[in-house]
């Protein structure tokens, strides 16, 4: 028996779809390294504001984007982002970001300046040995990893998800996220032609896992 060949899971779906708590759950399942995109998007957004600049002011984010240093360090099982050697802060689940990150990913030079790092995760995960790697965001399936071996899109009804986030004391601009997502030229939240539609709003959590695992241990054992 040789080494089990590795495996991508992308996971997509609009703002507090459970995306996160499912793809942690299947990392643990799987020996997987998890991968929280969005961290990311809103991590570096958190960077462009501290240093003062506008996302109406593309020339400036550029420049601030030039030079970036991303590495990458494990938090448990996920991965976690260093900008110039420094973790995000708490800050980055805050309404502030929550504001902001969507018009900051909704430029090209943002989701530039993401793309090779978030590929080379990958290597990450077989550097640590793990069996594969989950990846979650809105654009894993379609423009990351269009080739992933199990691509999933989560769907919930938009009631049920402002539900999940007041349950977690969070404030969020849901709705007002998801429509800049959806409608930006670049890499839009859609689902990809082929991924596996899932719709949460009637299940829990364990369901919705044990649906992804079944699917996944089919194809893999
Ligand atoms: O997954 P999240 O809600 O934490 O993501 C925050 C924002 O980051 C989301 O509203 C849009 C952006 N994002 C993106 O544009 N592409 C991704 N792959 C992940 C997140």
């Amino acid at each position: 028996m040789g080494t089990p060949p590795f495996i991508i899971v992308a996971i997509d779906g609009g703002a507090a779809s459970g995306k996160s708590s499912t793809s942690r759950l299947l990392a643990e399942r799987f020996n997987l390294l998890h991968v929280d995109t969005g961290s990311f998007y809103r991590q570096l957004t958190s960077e462009l504001l501290r240093c003062s600049v506008a996302y109406t002011d593309i020339t400036a984010i550029q420049s601030a984007l030039t030079n970036l240093q991303l590495t990458t360090r494990l938090n448990g099982r996920s991965a976690q982002m260093l900008i110039g050697g420094q973790p995000a802060g708490d800050e980055i689940r805050g309404q502030q970001i929550n504001a902001n990150v969507s018009h900051y990913a909704a430029i090209p030079a943002v989701r530039a300046a993401l793309l090779a790092y978030q590929r080379g995760q990958v290597d990450v995960a077989k550097q640590h040995g793990f069996r594969g790697l989950v990846m979650e965001g809105r654009d894993i399936g379609s423009v990351i990893f269009p080739d992933a071996d199990f691509r999933f899109f989560l769907h919930a009804d938009p009631i049920e998800r402002a539900k999940r986030r007041a349950a977690e004391g969070r404030q969020d601009s849901i709705a007002e996220r998801d429509r800049l997502d959806t409608s930006r030229k670049n890499a839009p939240l859609v689902v990809p032609s082929g991924a596996t539609d899932i719709d949460s709003t009637f299940l829990t959590l364990e369901q919705v896992v044990e649906k992804l695992a079944a699917l996944i241990a089919a194809k893999i054992t």
